[in-house]
């Protein structure tokens, strides 16, 4: 069965990725693609309907992404959003201009809901727009279904030729109706069914899975995490013992992370897999004594990594499939070349250079984070695993300010076990990332009548959606005071517990 599908042409706006989660969030398949696809390559994917994204340019612009007109005689429904509505326009013989004043912010908008994209809309709604030029006359054969005081063309269409565009968002979540917006585009104009659900996708995998590995052998390095997991359990259950988990215990997990991890998939667990867990605490603590650069910490604990993995799939011999768990935010913006650099970091990325294998298995390249999550809780793998919030490849090794030694890693992790139990006591909602941390200071403290001289544990509890910028929350005092009794009273070597209250930037979330 062919699977329906909506395209979205990337012409750089910000918001790319937004609107094919928006378009998966009504159950219907979508894919990301640049600007330029070759127009054949496009007709290829059968898409029931495609959508413009924004983009920073002006369609008069020297460098300006043009798409090819052809695209508007393909006789699929077409959605153009912000620079897409004008490209619209201008490709089509209307005319767009510099505006007057730039429209910024939650705008009122009047739309004809008479129409089909604005059906069940509130006749004024608030609409997120973001625009220094606009359409100024639409295209003959459009008639314009939205204004603004400012914005003449704020929406129109030209329903016979299926094409349709608005000026403002509606991927953002300032568009009050734009969900409405885009299901009214996605179900009743593309006639999509919206069957694209997470317990098709698992099954389809497993049978997409079966057929490439054939029996071939797999090897998935498994950190724990929600991406490496769910691909180990897909895989796990497309090919059983074909496939291979390795499990370095680095001795910078949180406290019995590694027992958990081994509960799952070890030979105990509910998967038929062949797990092997290296336990490597003491070697990543030699090579790390007396180490106190944070950077120098990272290269050390990845390169070690990788010498371990590497040693034991030595042992397991040549393997056919290398699991990766990359996502489709990952493919998207590595496909595109035009996302903002993110910090480079250490997971197992990193492997592929180092380790025998032909091919590189992805199963999860085409999901979103809260879609890998679904597959996960679709597949039985427990809520705890499913819903763990981030943790760094390097672990502890880069919340341990100094030189890391088993004692401090103990530290760290006792105090941050006893976090997390407080605050999922209190039932703190929203909290992006929160953990505990050991900074490198001692003080002097009074524990009965004696003198101490001991390390402050950090707090950190932030809000983000994209861990690029993130604010400190604003935790409750009585849990702050709970956990700080706690961590003095039942952390041996800990007399003082501080709270990091800064933002990203200027700091970042992890404190090394
Ligand atoms: P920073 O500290 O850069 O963290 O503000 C942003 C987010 O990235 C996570 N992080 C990492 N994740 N490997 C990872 O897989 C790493 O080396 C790494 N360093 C930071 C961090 O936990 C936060 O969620």
């Amino acid at each position: 069965m062919k699977r329906e599908m909506i395209v979205v042409l990337d012409f750089g706006g910000q918001y790319n990725q937004l609107i094919a989660r928006r378009v998966r969030e009504c159950s219907v398949y979508c894919e990301v693609h640049p600007y330029n696809m070759d127009l054949e390559q496009l007709k290829g994917l059968e898409p029931k309907g495609i959508i413009f994204t924004g983009g920073p340019n002006s369609v008069y612009g020297e460098d300006s992404p043009l798409c090819d007109p052809e695209v508007f005689q393909l006789g699929v429904p077409i959605l153009g959003i912000c620079y897409g509505s004008q490209l619209m326009a201008h490709l089509l013989g209307g005319r767009v201009a510099t505006a007057p004043v730039s429209e910024y912010g939650k705008t009122e908008v009047e739309v004809d809901n008479g129409t089909a994209l604005f059906h069940g809309v509130s006749p004024k709604t608030i609409c997120w727009m973001s625009h220094t030029d606009y359409i100024e006359k639409a295209p003959e054969d459009f008639t314009i279904t939205a204004h603004t005081p400012v914005c003449p063309v704020a929406g129109m269409e030209a329903p016979s030729r299926k094409l349709y565009a608005v000026q403002f968002h509606p991927e953002v979540m300032h568009t009050q109706e734009g969900m409405k917006m885009l299901h009214n585009f996605v179900i009743d104009i593309c006639g999509c069914k919206g069957d694209w659900k997470m317990d098709s996708f698992v099954e389809t995998s497993i049978r997409a899975l079966r057929e490439e590995v054939g029996s071939g052998k797999v090897l998935c390095a498994l950190s724990g995490g929600v991406d490496s997991s769910v691909a180990a359990v897909l895989l796990s259950k497309a090919v059983g013992k074909q496939l291979t988990c390795v499990f370095v215990d680095h001795g910078l997990l949180r406290k019995n992370e590694g027992d958990e991890v081994e509960a799952v998939f070890g030979p105990d667990g509910p998967y038929d897999l062949n797990f092997i867990r290296v336990n490597a605490q003491e070697r990543f603590y030699s090579k790390l004594a007396g180490v106190t650069e944070p950077e120098q910490k990272r290269k050390i604990i990845g390169e070690e990594f990788i010498r371990v993995f590497e040693e034991v799939a030595d042992q397991i011999g040549a393997v056919d499939y290398l699991v990766q768990g990359t996502i489709y935010p990952d493919v998207i913006e590595s496909g595109l070349g035009k996302s903002a650099v993110i910090k480079s970091h250490h997971n197992v990325g990193g492997l592929p250079d180092h380790v025998k294998f032909k091919e590189i298995i992805e199963p999860l390249r085409l999901l979103f984070k809260d879609e890998v999550r679904k597959a996960g809780l679709e597949l039985g793998i427990p809520e705890y695993l499913v819903y763990r919030q981030p943790f760094p490849g390097p672990g502890l090794g880069i919340r341990i300010i100094g030189e890391v030694t088993a004692e401090k890693v103990k530290i760290v992790q006792e105090a941050d076990a006893i976090y997390r139990e407080e605050v999922a006591k209190a039932g703190v909602q929203g909290l992006a990332q929160y953990f505990a941390a050991l900074s490198n200071m001692r003080s002097v403290g009074c524990m009965g009548d004696e003198r101490t001289y001991d390390y402050a544990v950090v707090l950190r509890a932030v809000l983000t959606s994209d861990f690029m910028t993130a604010e400190a929350a604003r935790l409750p005092w009585d849990v702050l005071g709970k956990v700080t009794n706690r961590i003095v009273n039942e952390v041996k070597g800990v007399n003082r517990v501080l709270y990091d209250c800064t933002s990203k930037p200027p700091a970042t979330v992890e404190l090394e």
